[in-house]
């Protein structure tokens, strides 16, 4: 489907979107648009459904620089803006990539540049390891000089990430892919703290300690892949993943609400809490309309906590740092930052 049938007369008005108050008195609306192609969807494709989706009602858009299109999706955000939309009403997250935590400022300016913007409501350490990688190795791909989590290393990017704040060139920093641990060592040491932490979030995986820890210091919790990515990239899978689409739940769900499953798990998360980014080039529409259809039920959304089935999809395998781990090593789920 093209931008031209998901428009039209019932696009969703922006202010019934149900939005998010950051600890800073700032809104963020409560649903964003994914922007990362999974290595398939061309960067001229997100770029389209980019402006499609401004046109239905989405104003929270997720870009990094390591999707590789933020040229592209900063022309559309231009036209956007061009097009009557204010600035103000736009809510734009941006990240900066493994390999560049030592060049924060730089890093920020070229993203900035790129999207044609002056400053970015959101911007993401995007993974806690500063390990390169290149963009679609496999996941044996290690790099010789991989590094484990070292606070003190991950603090001198946090104090860039706060001057950043100073300069006025991005309104709220955040973390993405952490844990506890390492969440509250930053707490504990952060000048300007995360105002969000972006997290895989979805039915088969719904991080119920990590979730709770983030609201109850404040951070709200933006949930990826809330659909269970079933468009990740073959690198990313391996024959133990569920898929919650096809959760027997989540379908008796969504024929009693008459909508796709995908529509549910975006449902489930607004209505939990958290704020999902799915990605969509042909269903974002849907996806807007189904937050502001009939909600689902107390017993519905009991229904679905009960399915997590603590079923991570993106592991990280790329960030191991020696031999012998396993992915579970990045995730430090003994509840202590693991050792180098
Ligand atoms: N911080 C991080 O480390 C991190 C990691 C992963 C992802 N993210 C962010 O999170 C975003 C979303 O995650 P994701 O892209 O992995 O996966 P996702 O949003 O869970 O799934 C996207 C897939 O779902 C399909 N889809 C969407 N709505 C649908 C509907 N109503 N009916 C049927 N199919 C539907 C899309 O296909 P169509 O295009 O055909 O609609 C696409 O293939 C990313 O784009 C990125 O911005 C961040």
């Amino acid at each position: 489907m093209n931008r031209a049938n998901q428009n039209g007369p019932t696009s969703i008005d922006p202010a019934s979107i149900p939005q998010r108050m950051l600890y800073t008195g700032v809104a963020m609306p409560a649903i964003g648009l994914g922007t990362f192609g999974s290595d398939h969807v061309t960067p001229a494709q997100v770029a389209e459904a980019v402006l499609g989706a401004a046109a239905v009602g989405y104003r929270h858009f997720d870009c990094a620089s390591v999707y590789g299109n933020e040229p592209e999706v900063g022309a559309s955000l231009e036209a956007i803006l061009a097009g009557g939309i204010t600035r103000k009403e736009l809510w734009v997250t941006s990240k900066l990539w493994n390999d560049k935590h030592d060049e924060v400022i730089e890093s920020c300016r070229k993203s900035l540049a790129d999207l044609r913007l002056a400053y970015l409501d959101l911007y993401l350490v995007h993974w806690p390891f500063p390990n390169f990688h290149p963009p679609g190795c496999d996941v044996t791909s290690r790099s010789a000089d991989s590094k484990p989590y070292i606070h003190e290393g991950f603090m001198k990017t946090w104090r860039k990430m706060e001057e950043l704040v100073d300069l006025g060139l991005v309104r709220h920093i955040g973390t993405s892919n952490m844990t506890i641990p390492k969440l509250q060592l930053l707490l504990r040491d952060a000048r300007i703290k995360p105002a969000v932490n972006e997290m895989e979030l979805h039915p088969h995986f719904q991080q119920p300690e990590l979730f709770k820890f983030v609201v109850d210091n404040g951070i709200q919790a933006i949930g990826y892949s809330p659909i269970g990515s079933p468009g990740r990239p073959e690198r990313d899978r391996t024959p133990e993943d569920s898929t919650p689409t096809e959760d027997p739940v989540i379908v008796a769900i969504a024929k009693r609400h008459g909508i796709h499953p995908a529509v549910v798990c975006i449902k489930w998360a607004v209505q939990r809490g958290q704020t999902p980014i799915p990605f969509s080039i042909n269903n974002y529409r849907a996806n807007l309309a189904g937050l502001v259809s009939d909600p689902l039920s107390a017993d519905e959304m009991r229904e679905i906590a009960g399915i997590d089935r603590n079923c991570r999809l993106i592991k990280g395998q790329v960030f191991l740092w020696k031999d012998g781990q396993t992915w579970e090593d990045l995730w430090d789920i003994h509840g202590t930052i693991t050792p180098p």
